[in-house]
């Protein structure tokens, strides 16, 4: 590789130029986003942490639909803090990582009680409520109240690292990544700056294959110029993920009701209904050490196949036992029996429908 270009600031004149060409560009190529205002116009702030909240997980094609769901449903964040939580974490299902939905709640509840329904309009005093992190107090002040802020999201990180030739890789690159960020986001319109910045990313300034003849900045990119565009942002190789195995109960009473329990409310898919299993661990469980775990003694039937689910720090296995109770009466466990067809209505998580679609080979439909 040719010798890194010095990256700690960009040339003086050099920051005004990128961002006037990247607002143009925004101004002719902009996506239409449900939460994204005409131009000219700015996204209410509820708008606009809803759907930066959602993104933080997924897709801008998945959170479309949920989007307008929440928005239909909570109008305002007022609406969103009266609602109960589990009606919210029902409506998030699909969208993984619940603990965002929990502090998505308990937001709006902050929101509604302690700041009179209205958002701060500053990072720091958004900063300050449940779940919002630097990057998400930094889309609203600038997205929201056209603060001079620069969130920092995967696409804007890999635009910086290839304008500025940024050979560090992530993460150790992240301080400079946002200092060269800040450095070029300009008085107003830093709202506009920042989802210019990730349009590029999203659309032109791709992890493989970036359009760069289409690029307004590409007579600015040290990376193009260099001919390493397409090899920044620089990573260190990943740490494989552990695989954790555990043995799920599928049981069910003779009128058809299957067993459920609500997971603590701590952790991974904290306060969320699931299939009562084992501990999740590295070592393989023998039939003797899974039934010593179940939440009842029956007789087990050992399901053929094992259900595969990817955590964001480990991948799952799953095998899945069936038994049945003897009786229509409840037996002594701390979970809910709930009816096969009134399964859609839990608020389950991915993993566990997809122990029950194993189970009974399909989820049911509401
Ligand atoms: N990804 C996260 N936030 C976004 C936004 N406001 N516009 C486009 N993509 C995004």
């Amino acid at each position: 590789m040719p010798r890194s270009v010095k990256s700690s600031a960009p040339k003086k004149k050099l920051a005004p130029a990128l961002a006037a060409l990247l607002l143009a560009w925004y101004d002719r190529h902009r996506r239409q986003l449900p939460w994204r205002a005409l131009p000219g116009e700015r996204t209410p702030p509820y708008r606009v942490w809803l759907s930066e909240i959602m993104l933080q997980q997924t897709t801008v094609a998945t959170v479309g639909p949920y989007f307008a769901r929440f928005l239909e449903r909570w109008p305002d964040v007022t609406a969103l803090a009266a609602a109960p939580l589990d009606d919210v974490l029902h409506a998030w299902q699909g969208l993984g990582y619940y603990a965002r939905a929990r502090n998505l709640h308990a937001c709006a509840q902050v929101v509604a009680r302690e700041h009179g329904g209205n958002f701060p309009d500053t990072e720091e005093g958004l900063r300050a409520l449940p779940g919002i992190g630097a990057y998400t107090a930094a889309a609203v002040a600038a997205i929201a109240f056209d603060r001079k802020a620069a969130p920092m999201d995967g696409n804007i990180e890999r635009v910086v690292a290839r304008v500025f030739a940024v050979r560090t890789p992530i993460p150790e690159a992240k301080p400079e990544l946002q200092r060269l960020t800040s450095s070029i986001v300009p008085e107003t319109r830093a709202g506009d700056f920042a989802q210019a910045a990730m349009d590029l990313g999203a659309t032109i300034c791709t992890p493989q294959k970036p359009k760069c003849v289409l690029c307004p900045w590409r007579d600015e990119c040290l990376a193009l110029k260099e001919g390493i565009a397409e090899q920044l942002p620089a990573r260190k190789p990943k740490a494989a993920k552990p695989t954790r195995r555990g043995v799920a109960f599928w049981i069910t009473r003779p009128d058809g009701a299957v067993l459920l329990r609500r997971r603590a409310e701590k952790g991974l898919l904290g306060g969320m209904m699931e299939v009562p299993s084992t501990e999740w661990r590295d070592a393989a469980w023998q039939q003797s050490d899974a039934e010593a775990a179940a939440p009842v003694a029956v007789r087990w039937k050992i399901l053929p196949g094992i259900v595969r689910h990817s955590f964001t720090h480990f991948d799952l296995e799953l095998q899945v036992f069936v038994g049945t109770t003897p009786g229509k009466k409840n037996i002594n466990t701390d979970g809910v029996w709930v009816a096969i067809d009134a399964l859609g209505t839990q608020a389950l998580p991915t993993v566990m429908k997809k122990i029950i679609a194993f189970a009974i080979g399909g989820f049911p439909k509401r």
